[in-house]
């Protein structure tokens, strides 16, 4: 046998951290242990106030009840079942109340373990889609800058955020990228949706018409744009592109791993903006964040194209061995009767113009150049540091741990997406010290 390493426990050196400056985190980790409601507990026993719901994901908070006994009781009833050629109920049950709760289109759900997984599946199913209905040569696939569809190849294919794309080679051929919505000279400190910019969906018209409207598969856009830094729809574009598929037949996938699940102060950004696509992309407040899961949302006119040929035969060659795990589809299951329980779904609206004014209350304050929210989303953009960007929010979402709130920063925009169980005082806590903490920052 060949030589090992010793390691001791807790050394930090053999886990490479995704998403992080892992030199910085070595040398001055922030650790949490434990979780409860709003707050994390870090390492060294302090309270953190949860203003990003983990990752976009706990939307009812941490140690629910339900889904930790749902997860215990799963555990020891039925661990695995096989996901290919093989059934569990639980996995049928969650895709009976998913496509309850989702607009009616929607009757068919697939499984994956994640949003970049669902990211794939939904443009993989779109291509394949088109080929069973005889329209094979509709390959291309159309994006938008500063779109954010997960990791994957597909999804940084599609995707438009420059550093996520530019270290990986060629990515996928036959794509194409929508211009992105921020408009900051003429939309800064819009309250919601911006007034100006609808006419930027009309860059599908003339990409359809610069490669051949019936060359396009689908067009993959997130209703809100939140990894990039919270970009929202200016009033009309959605329904535009809408209108722009439905002239070529191409298909419209809203990518709703961030707004699905009452981040908007409604289930889906597609009941918010009352805009329907082909295909719902969703994943993070599917299982509150504490199983991987994802998940596709299909009408019944994209599934039933597949439902052909002999009955024995698979008919779309595509799965997760995990796709519809026991133990995940429990947590969705109580994860879905949490938010029924608590009316967690349509809390970001009422729930939202006290969000809205807490977080307008800092403009004014150093280095804010925009300020932008939407249900129970909110962003705030800084200038950069001449020379240094992103720096000034790393400074800011650094102080901000240091005083008890936990926030996210993207380039130098600093975005917050607290559970949706939080209440007025936790608003003007996690408001309250990041206005301190604009005052203090360089
Ligand atoms: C809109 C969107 N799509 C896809 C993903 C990828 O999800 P995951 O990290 O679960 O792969 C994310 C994650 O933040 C997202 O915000």
């Amino acid at each position: 046998m060949s030589e090992r390493r010793p390691v001791a426990p807790n050394d930090l050196k053999a886990f490479w951290m995704p998403y992080t400056a892992n030199r910085q985190f070595k040398s001055a980790p922030r650790m949490l242990v434990a979780a409860e409601g709003m707050h994390y507990t870090t390492a060294d026993g302090r309270q953190i106030l949860d203003g990003t719901a983990g990752l976009w994901c706990c939307n009812a908070g941490h140690k629910r009840p339900k889904i930790v006994k749902a997860i215990q009781q799963q555990a020891e009833e039925l661990d695995y079942a096989p996901a290919f050629q093989m059934g569990h109920p639980k996995a049928f049950e969650l895709a009976n109340r998913l496509t309850e709760l989702a607009p009616a289109p929607f009757e068919h759900a697939f499984f994956t373990n994640s949003g970049s997984e669902a990211v794939e599946t939904a443009l993989k199913i779109a291509l394949a889609y088109h080929r069973a209905k005889g329209e094979g040569q509709r390959f291309r696939l159309v994006g938008r800058e500063r779109g954010y569809h997960g990791v994957n190849f597909g999804g940084i294919s599609v995707g438009g955020i420059v550093p996520n794309r530019r270290m990986f080679g060629t990515l996928l051929t036959g794509v194409d990228h929508l211009r992105h919505t921020h408009l900051p000279e003429q939309n800064a400190f819009t309250r919601g949706q911006p007034e100006h910019g609808a006419e930027l969906a009309d860059e599908l018209e003339r990409i359809a018409q610069l490669h051949g409207p019936e060359t396009i598969a689908a067009v993959i856009v997130e209703p809100m744009a939140g990894s990039t830094g919270v970009l929202l729809p200016p009033k009309g574009y959605l329904q535009r592109l809408r209108e722009i598929c439905d002239r070529h037949g191409i298909l419209l996938i809203f990518d709703e791993v961030i707004t699905g699940f009452g981040r908007l102060g409604a289930p889906f950004a597609a009941d918010y903006f009352d805009v329907m696509p082909d295909m719902i992309v969703c994943a993070k407040g599917l299982t509150n964040g504490v199983i991987p899961m994802g998940a596709v949302l299909a009408t019944a006119a994209i599934h039933d194209a597949f439902m052909t040929g002999p009955e024995h035969m698979i008919e779309l060659f595509h799965g997760y061995t995990y796709s519809g795990n026991p133990i995940a589809s429990a947590a969705g299951l109580a994860t879905l009767e949490t938010y029924a329980d608590e009316g967690l779904l349509t809390r970001g609206a009422e729930i939202g113009s006290y969000w809205e004014d807490a977080l307008h209350g800092l403009r004014g304050l150093p280095h804010v150049v925009d300020i932008r929210n939407m249900g129970l989303i909110g962003a705030v953009e800084l200038a950069p540091i001449a020379g240094a960007p992103t720096q000034r929010a790393f400074s800011a979402f650094l102080k901000a741990y240091e005083k008890g709130i936990l926030i996210r920063t993207t380039g130098d925009i600093i975005a917050m997406s607290p559970p949706l169980i939080i209440d007025k005082d936790q608003i003007d806590q996690l408001v309250g010290t990041l206005a301190e903490v604009l005052q203090e920052i360089d």
